[in-house]
């Protein structure tokens, strides 16, 4: 179930899933509620998840087991490795759900959303691909929009404000969201690649 990743841009996550119609990436996927309902939801779909957390990682097991899924493949390392050996424009839908906040001003380095990250996100996904960022702290929504926005692959979908403060049709909502640890209403950035 681990994704094969070996060497730098060379994994073409369809080996893993012959048939899936499309291949989605869940980033620090925590107690994995959240890949677990989509891969239920679309049995059609890979879905590579990771999470460097190796009790969130049993937990995914659990759940796969226990729902009979065979549409997820792990990574229990970091993201970044596994998003870097992955083949350009090999990802249809990607997932990064309140990502670990580093509240401190000097600890803002160590947020995963960050421009060469961007820029690796952004060489795996396919045109017309989609990325969901969510957060509910404020100074991570506003640091990874104006990072998304910055950054000509990423096109943010919103038209109004409602298409941020509410969490889209599709959302399944996380263990760590309900907990309200941070200091906003959740926030759920779409945006679409080139
Ligand atoms: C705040 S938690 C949120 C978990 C989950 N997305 C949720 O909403 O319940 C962030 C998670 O990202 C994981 N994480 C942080 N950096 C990571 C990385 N570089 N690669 C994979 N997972 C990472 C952490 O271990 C943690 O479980």
């Amino acid at each position: 179930m681990r994704v094969p990743v070996q060497e730098q841009g060379g994994l073409d996550p369809r080996t893993m899933f012959e048939n899936a119609r499309e291949i989605w990436l869940e980033i620090g996927f925590g107690g994995g509620e959240h890949v677990s309902g989509q891969a239920a939801r679309h049995p059609d779909v890979g879905i590579l998840a990771s999470e460097v957390f190796i009790e969130g990682v049993a937990k995914l097991l659990g759940q796969i087991e226990d729902a009979g899924l065979e549409n997820v493949r792990l990574w229990e390392e970091d993201a970044r490795e596994m998003v870097t050996g992955l083949k350009a424009g090999s990802i249809d839908r990607a997932f990064i759900l309140f990502p670990d906040p580093w509240h401190k001003v000097r600890h803002h380095k160590r947020r995963l959303i960050q421009s060469d990250f961007l820029d690796d996100l952004a060489r795996v996904m396919k045109p017309d691909g989609r990325v969901r960022f969510a957060t509910d702290v404020r100074s991570y929504a506003d640091e990874a929009l104006e990072k998304f926005l910055a950054h000509p692959a990423f096109e943010w979908t919103a038209t109004c404000a409602d298409d941020w403060r509410n969490a889209p049709e599709d959302h399944i909502q996380t263990r760590y969201q309900t907990k309200n640890l941070g200091d906003i209403a959740p926030v759920y950035y779409d945006f679409l690649c080139s």
